[in-house]
């Protein structure tokens, strides 16, 4: 089996409904029954819509050990599918809103990680996020948290969200503070926002990856300049085609982005929510968009190249494929 990687999945999003049903009976709290449709599956109708399910399914994860939990049952998901590494974006804010403190929001999800290493073998870092339509200056309060206290896990910054909402110029300030203190950084950017979005990202925002990017396809001298600068994608095929921006795997331009030379990456985004998983990502590249065994592994071998953590724990990783 092909070795896998993924840079781009949000923890938070990654819990599944029996796991929402679990912490919300051990934590005692009520859930709200329309996050779920009949066949018990998380329900809801467009990407915003996505976004409000999204954060009542977080508001159950309310302690340390939830998030511990969280962390291990998607690790071990991951490599029950052959992952040997996950680079997860936690969301501080999320853990705030249940008020967990940042640093108790952390060690949930080392623990996660040691738990799942310890029992299979995966490797997982942390990029923590800020999230867009909370504004600037939440956002600049996350960076700040950030850079003052410095995690073994912690190998980045980034930013998710609605991209609809403010400029990534505002949040310039943030970006710019993680990456003085000597960070890389990747920002949500041309998913639904269009290359317009991606553009303003690019030229305000130090960012060295970009999260989706996928719409770059439709604006040629932008493209050439991400292929240019080896700029990598994060690309989320089943994600798209469940919040509707293509009609189906074949019309998503994965190929498209690969065969114009981009430094291409496979990512779930939010597994449970968009019905896929890292290793659903690499069999339908495989089988709809004709990738070889070699090309995946060439995809696996790009997120490892592309990711945020040391050069040591990538060498080890590369050593596996
Ligand atoms: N896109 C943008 N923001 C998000 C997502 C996503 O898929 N999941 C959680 N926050
Ligand atoms: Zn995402």
């Amino acid at each position: 089996m092909v070795k896998k990687a993924e840079l781009h999945v949000h923890l938070e999003g990654t819990t599944t409904p029996a796991l929402v049903r679990k912490m919300a009976a051990r934590n005692g709290t009520t859930l709200d029954p329309a996050i779920f449709k009949s066949d018990g599956e998380f329900a809801w109708t467009d990407f915003w819509d996505f976004l409000k399910c999204y954060d009542k399914a977080a508001a159950t994860i309310l302690t340390k050990d939830d998030y511990r939990l969280v962390t291990y049952d998607y690790l071990a998901r991951c490599a029950r599918e052959d992952a040997i590494y996950v680079e997860m974006f936690s969301s501080p804010d999320h853990a705030a809103e249940v008020g967990m403190s940042y640093a108790d929001h952390l060690e949930g999800i080392t623990a996660g990680i040691d738990d799942a290493r310890a029992e299979y073998g995966i490797e997982g870092r942390i990029i923590v996020t800020c999230v867009r339509h909370f504004g600037a200056s939440r956002a600049l309060k996350v960076a700040q948290q950030f850079v003052a206290a410095p995690h073994p896990y912690v190998v980045g910054f980034g930013m998710g969200g609605d991209e609809a909402q403010f400029n990534p110029e505002d949040f310039a300030p943030a970006f710019n503070l993680v990456r003085d203190a000597g960070y890389q950084t990747t920002t949500h950017a041309g998913e639904f926002g269009g290359p317009v979005s991606i553009r303003a990202s690019l030229d305000n925002l130090p960012v060295s990856r970009l999260g989706h990017g996928v719409r770059a396809i439709e604006d040629t001298t932008l493209l050439e300049e991400i292929v240019d600068r080896r700029i990598p994608l994060e690309l989320c095929p089943g994600s798209n085609i469940a919040t509707g921006l293509y009609d189906s795997r074949e019309q998503h331009p994965f190929k498209a982005l690969m065969d114009a030379g981009c430094v291409v990456t496979l990512n779930s985004d939010d597994p449970p929510f968009f019905a896929t998983s890292i290793g659903q990502e690499y069999d339908c590249a495989a089988r709809i968009y004709g990738l070889t065994e070699e090309e995946l592994k060439n995809i696996t071998r790009n997120a490892l190249h592309s990711g945020f953590c040391d050069d040591a724990l990538k060498e080890e990783l590369l050593a596996k494929i």
